[in-house]
């Protein structure tokens, strides 16, 4: 039996709060809410509510505590690992009406968000005063930035730039209590007690609802060049990674792709591309700045290392219009490659020079459990997206193997130094695998945490702790 308590009680008193066209109770208007990007998984709460002021936020917050009802914040719902999923039913609070850009100040290079405001509209509205907000992840045409907060998202440009979490300064949030606080200041330096902007960085909305951000910008930078080198070899073109750096080099994004993720995100695009037989998995790679020649001078540079590792050939991508095309096939892949076959991704993340041994140890593991797997993402950053597939395998051995085969890829992630999740999170889907990267003692000290923010566990319940059998 569930531990809340369903919204009956509680409706009267949401509508005192929001306008009834703010609550949404009919199974048309809230299958939309039910599922985020994370598989087929389906959870319908029993009321959707958009509330559009702070005010509505902390009083709907107030009640659900008050009453034990389960509140599950949600952003885009382009989620990869089941974090915005209502898994107790209740009330999931829609943050769609938080969408304005509230200041973008160039003095101070910062700039004012709603949580609802989409992530590529925020890059270009800041990039049009001069400014640069990095963060990029594959779905940044839809997500939110309170979702990208909640996730700590990340992207191809976190190589050279770094993640969300190095661009929030401070942040608006209603506390599981319904108490309203900023985190930080809106300064680049603060030493002041406990950092609780960073705590709510890829705490996925269990500890708090954002309604406000503070982000820190930089310069936009003036150029960029785009390069696909081509191996014949996936692990060499592993090797080749930390090689760049060791160079000296910082490129601003360094992708990697098996060529079986490009060819299904080719022919889902239904775009053309030049395939060539003997390839086995591309290198993407930019490097970004101000200085045109120093770029070109770069880009030799990395093309004289890659040269080290067996790479074939490396085309430049010679107009805006052909780096757009090579972009969008790379952020394809996640969503294209999940449309060929029942699926499970995961996000294995560990220090770059270890790539190769991830690659391998993937592989091989995949072959012991008969899956298929695609394979790419952030190699500069060390971060392998993962995209185990059922394929032909029978219903019994993909059941069977899953699990198991799953736990063995993470435990090799942890071995090689690395960690369950580089950016999309624990949410609901990879919780049940918290114990290999935190021994019990460490994740009884995370869950003392939530209990402080939130004794009743009313906020996004059922996520990324396992469960307990009590
Ligand atoms: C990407 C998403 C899946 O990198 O994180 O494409
Ligand atoms: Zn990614």
């Amino acid at each position: 039996m569930s531990k809340f308590n369903t919204i009956k009680t509680i409706l009267p008193a949401l509508e005192n709060i929001l306008d009834k066209s703010f609550i949404l109770l009919d199974r048309n208007q809230t299958e939309k809410y039910s599922h985020d990007y994370t598989e087929d998984l389906n959870f319908f709460p029993e009321a959707v509510v958009l509330p559009g002021t702070v005010e509505e936020v902390a009083a709907i917050v107030k009640l659900c505590q008050e009453n034990k009802v389960a509140l599950t914040p949600r952003g885009a719902g382009t989620g990869l690992s089941g974090g915005a999923l209502p898994v107790e039913g209740g009330i999931v609070m829609s943050m769609q009406r938080f969408d304005k850009i509230l200041d973008i100040d160039t003095r101070n290079f910062q700039a004012t968000a709603q949580p609802g405001v989409i992530n590529q509209v925020f890059q270009d509205a800041v990039a049009e005063k001069g400014l640069f907000y990095p963060p990029d992840p594959a779905s940044k045409g839809s997500c939110f930035l309170g979702g990208n907060i909640a996730h700590n998202s990340g992207g191809p440009r976190a190589l050279k730039y770094g993640v969300t979490r190095d661009y929030v300064l401070n942040l608006q949030v209603v506390t599981p209590m319904g108490e309203v606080i900023w985190t930080g200041a809106n300064t680049l330096k603060n030493s002041t007690g406990y950092n609780l902007t960073q705590l709510m960085l890829g705490s996925e909305g269990t500890l708090g609802i954002i309604t406000c951000i503070v982000f820190k910008l930089l310069p936009l930078p003036k150029h960029n060049l785009l390069m696909l080198a081509e191996f014949e070899n996936a692990e060499k073109a592993c090797e080749a990674v930390a090689a760049v750096f060791r160079e000296g080099l910082n490129p601003s994004a360094l992708e990697f792709m098996e060529k079986s993720g490009v060819e299904i995100s080719v022919r889902r695009l239904q775009t053309h591309f030049n395939f060539k037989e003997e390839v086995e998995a591309y290198l993407l790679i930019e490097v970004d700045g101000n200085n045109m020649d120093q770029l070109y001078s770069d880009c030799e540079a990395i093309n004289a290392v890659l040269e080290n590792f067996e790479v074939k050939e490396v085309l430049f991508a010679e107009s805006a219009d052909e780096k757009e095309h090579l972009w969008r096939i790379r952020r394809a892949i996640g969503e294209t490659v999940k449309l060929e076959s029942v699926y499970k991704e995961e996000d294995t993340v560990v220090p770059r020079a270890e790539l190769p041994k991830l690659l391998h140890g993937v592989k091989e593991i995949g072959s012991r459990y008969g899956f298929d797997s695609v394979c790419y993402g952030h190699a500069g950053d060390g971060n392998l997206h993962v995209n185990i597939l059922k394929g032909s395998l029978s219903d019994e051995k993909w059941n069977e193997g899953l699990n198991p085969g799953i736990r063995e890829i993470f435990t090799l992630c942890k071995e090689l130094g690395g960690t369950i999740s580089g950016e999309h999170g624990i949410g609901l889907v990879q919780k049940e695998f918290m114990d290999i990267p935190f021994p019990a003692h460490h994740l009884d000290l995370m869950r003392a945490i939530k209990k402080t923010f939130d004794p009743a566990g009313i906020l996004n319940p059922r996520k990324i702790f396992p469960d307990v059998t009590e």
